[in-house]
């Protein structure tokens, strides 16, 4: 299998504050990575750093085999990675359609936005229905929905997710899952999860990440991870 994303080695931080300690990470196309660790540990780091909006000190990040590091975040966007950030970021007064748009803004084409935003609406119908309304009134679980939607306005191949499951009902969670597993099981749609929610994470994926104070310090098939003692006792409990 290809590598979709690669790092090697990614250092990176704010100001003269490092945050990431080579981290190494690799999805291949299809997979259902989960990046997981404790407050402050650097996930949503690593995520911007990905994506561009901090820019690495040292190491490689690739997708598809080319180098992204020096990229804008829009270019990284055109081909093909997504992000869905943490807290959601929506713009609360904007309508759903105008709010799926703003993820659509790479889009030239505008028979090809109509066409994206006809499949948003397919996997997410309630979205549909609420499209004339302000972000706002939404409530969390579609909120969540509308966020993922406008990062699929872009078509990526990888989309990562920062903390999808906050504040979030189970039910709701397991709903939206369902959803990401069918575009990643359909459109082979490369999925990088991060998560509190560790036993929650381990489920949805096929590999994981363990961060640590900026490192990673466990890394490996899912399902193993789960049968881990001491990670169990870490971080799910019990
Ligand atoms: N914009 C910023 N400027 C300076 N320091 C930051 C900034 N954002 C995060 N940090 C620091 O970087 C470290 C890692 O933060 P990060 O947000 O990546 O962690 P996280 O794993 O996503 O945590 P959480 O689970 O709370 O979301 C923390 O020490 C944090 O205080
Ligand atoms: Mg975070």
């Amino acid at each position: 299998m290809p590598s979709i994303l690669s790092l090697r080695n990614v250092c990176s931080g704010y100001g003269k504050l490092q945050v990431l300690w080579d981290v190494s990470l690799e999805a291949e196309k299809g997979d259902i990575i989960a990046l997981v660790g404790a407050n402050g540990a650097g996930k949503t780091t690593t995520l911007r750093t990905i994506i561009g909006l901090v820019k690495p000190w040292s190491g490689d990040i690739t997708l598809n085999g080319e180098r992204i590091n020096r990229l804008p975040t829009h270019e990284i966007i055109k081909k093909g990675l997504a992000l869905v950030p943490e807290g959601r970021e929506l713009f609360p007064k904007m309508s759903v359609y105008e709010n799926l748009l703003m993820g659509a803004r790479m889009l030239r084409d505008k028979k090809k936005i109509e066409d994206t935003m006809e499949w948003v609406y397919g996997l997410f119908p309630i979205l549909k229905e609420r499209r004339k309304q302000a972000a706002y009134t939404l409530s969390g679980g579609e909120q969540q929905m509308l966020a993922i939607g406008r990062a699929l306005m872009s078509k990526p191949s990888l989309l990562m997710i920062d903390e999808l499951s906050t504040g979030l009902a189970p039910l709701i969670v397991a709903k939206i899952f369902d959803i990401l597993k069918r575009l990643n099981r359909e459109e082979n749609l490369t999925l990088l999860l991060v998560e509190q929610n560790v036993k929650l994470a381990l489920e949805a994926s096929y590999k994981a990440y363990i961060l640590e104070r900026g490192r990673v310090t466990i890394s490996g098939e899912s399902n193993e991870i789960l049968k881990n003692p001491e990670i169990v006792k870490a971080y799910i409990g019990g």
